[in-house]
């Protein structure tokens, strides 16, 4: 098994509002995607399998600084780990595209993760890959959803109504990161392309391509630890929880 991780860092963190995009912006002085990549390469399976090449998709302006600061991350670990930094997408499924294209002929097992989830523990990246290997083919931890879900309306102005209560218990909030069968990612992303131009149409998570295909996507447990920094507050939150201290 050679396992390569996909982390997406090309995004530009607009609902954050920071002057810098989302992967650069610092939680405890260190940057979101340096925190995400100490955490894929920190990974081990039970048998010592570990990421053995690494592409991270950052923004086009950022490419030089995103590599000088994984650099860092790949020469602190111990295994050779091969990086890999490519210029993002227009939209996340785009961006994930561009780095499957950089991926060596050895890889078998794909790991995609957001930058945007900077403190998914070691233990949960490994979960996934060991799910992988089991026989699974796609892979996505999953949290129960703790808020009541209601499917809504046309709105008349004042609000929406609703249509009916999603039954909860059959649901799950996905994280990353998710990990593939290399082939069936290639192909989920071959027959989704036509999706990923725009924002309203792409696939806002690689397992929902798959699913799209036809393949069966399995969700092993999830860690409140690898929440996604989406808002200001979220990383106010992500600081405390760093430092003890606010952001
Ligand atoms: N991403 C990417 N390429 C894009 C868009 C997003 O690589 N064209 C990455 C982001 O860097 C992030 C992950 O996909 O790590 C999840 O996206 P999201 O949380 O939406 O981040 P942004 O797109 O940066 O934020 P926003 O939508 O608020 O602009
Ligand atoms: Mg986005």
């Amino acid at each position: 098994m050679t396992i390569a991780a996909v982390l997406t860092a090309a995004g530009s963190g607009s609902r954050l509002g920071h002057a810098l995009p989302k992967a650069v912006v610092p939680v405890a002085g260190v940057p979101l995607v340096v925190h995400a990549a100490r955490a894929l390469l920190a990974a081990r399976t039970a048998d010592g399998a570990s990421v053995t090449q690494l592409v991270v998709t950052a923004p086009a302006a950022h490419l030089d600084t995103v590599a000088a600061l994984v650099g860092e991350v790949v020469d602190e670990a111990a295994a050779d780990v091969r990086l890999d930094v490519v210029g993002g997408g227009r939209t996340r499924q785009e961006s994930v595209a561009a780095g499957l294209a950089e991926l060596t002929d050895d890889v078998d097992v794909v790991l995609v993760h957001d930058a945007a989830r900077p403190f998914a523990p070691p233990a949960l990246v490994a979960r996934v890959v060991e799910a992988v290997r089991s026989g699974h083919a796609a892979v996505v931890p999953g949290l129960p959803v703790v808020d009541t879900i209601k499917r809504v309306g046309a709105g008349d102005g004042t609000g929406r109504p609703v249509l009916e209560t999603v039954p909860r218990g059959d649901l799950v909030a996905v994280q990353t990161p998710q990990g593939f069968a290399r082939d069936v990612l290639e192909r989920a992303h071959a027959v989704g392309s036509g999706r990923g131009a725009d924002e309203t149409t792409a696939a806002s998570d690689d397992a929902g391509l798959v699913e799209a295909t036809g393949v069966r996507v399995w969700v092993v447990p999830g860690d409140e630890r690898a929440a996604k920094v989406t808002t200001a507050r979220d990383l106010m939150v992500a600081q405390a929880l760093t430092t003890g201290a606010p952001a």
